[in-house]
């Protein structure tokens, strides 16, 4: 069983399994340990059975203020160079399993790019998202100007990363960063019972709606197309879609296995 302290990794209940960022003294900064931890437990879940998909959350007033400047200041540049931080955002991104971010206060820097690792955003009212690395007279290192740019389009990447200004939750819902807007007491509460609706259906088919979804970022459309038809026969000689089909029918909930 691995031992995590900067994480707080909870035994997957109705096929969801829940993991906190657990340095609130510190705002949830994002050291290296803590995207190692997170790497770890990701790359475990991928491999659990009982889990079929991950809800990521902060505390009730952060969910991480960004790279650990404290720990970022004693590296250089050979420092970073040599950092594992891009093995484990790669573990991070490579998660194959649908991933929601629970979202309440602060989500900056690191943070946010942490969150739009996830498949969507769930985000309590009182969320605040924002790129402040030019404060400190750097630029996002973990994805942000490309996958803000690719989610919210070029004008407001453009005034998150180069003024540093936050957007509150209601503005992250309309540019499209987060797919709801919640209490932000009912935040959690709301991204587990979304989180159990996908665990409830075809780990196959949930797979490879994400490779396809994903792969629109990286693919021209008519090879998005081909891989979209490829996937959707390729689902044609599951017994998941015979049972899915088999319940409609019957009149009766589905129980997919995932064969
Ligand atoms: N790294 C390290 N420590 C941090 C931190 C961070 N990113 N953010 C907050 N903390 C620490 C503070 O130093 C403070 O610790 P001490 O009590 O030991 O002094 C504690 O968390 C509480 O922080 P504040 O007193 O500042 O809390 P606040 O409520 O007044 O302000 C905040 C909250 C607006 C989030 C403010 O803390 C802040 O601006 N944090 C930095 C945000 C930032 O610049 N993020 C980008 C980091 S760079 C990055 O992420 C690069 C990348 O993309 C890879």
């Amino acid at each position: 069983m691995t031992a995590y302290s900067d994480i707080q990794v909870d035994t997957p209940y109705n096929g969801v399994q829940l993991i906190r960022l657990n340095r609130h003294d510190a705002h949830n900064a994002l050291r290296t340990a803590l995207l190692g931890e997170l790497a770890t437990a990701l790359a475990a879940a991928a491999e659990d059975k009982r889990v079929r998909a991950v809800v990521i959350t902060g505390s009730e007033k952060v969910f991480a203020a960004g790279a650990d400047i404290k720990e970022m200041a004693a590296l250089d540049a050979v420092g970073l160079w040599k950092d594992q931080r891009p093995q484990h955002w790669q573990t991070i991104r490579s998660f194959s399993k649908p991933l929601i971010a629970s979202v309440n206060g602060y989500c900056l820097g690191g943070g946010m790019e942490l969150a739009m690792h996830a498949d969507m955003i769930i985000a309590g009212e009182d969320a605040r998202f924002g790129q402040p690395e030019i404060n400190l007279g750097i630029i996002p290192g973990a994805g942000g100007t490309q996958r803000l740019v690719r989610s919210v389009g070029k004008a407001l990447a453009m005034k998150l990363v180069l003024s540093g200004e936050f957007i509150n939750a209601r503005e992250a819902l309309a540019a499209g960063l987060v797919a709801e807007v919640t209490q932000p007491e009912l935040t959690l509460k709301r991204a587990t019972a979304l989180a159990e609706t996908i665990a409830s259906k075809s780990p196959i088919a949930l797979r490879l709606a994400k490779e396809a979804i994903l792969a629109s970022y990286e693919t021209p459309l008519s090879q998005g197309l081909e891989l979209e038809r490829k996937a959707f026969l390729f689902l044609a000689a599951t017994q998941d879609r015979q049972e899915g089909i088999d319940a409609f029918l019957e009149k009766r909930p589905p129980q997919f296995t995932g064969q």
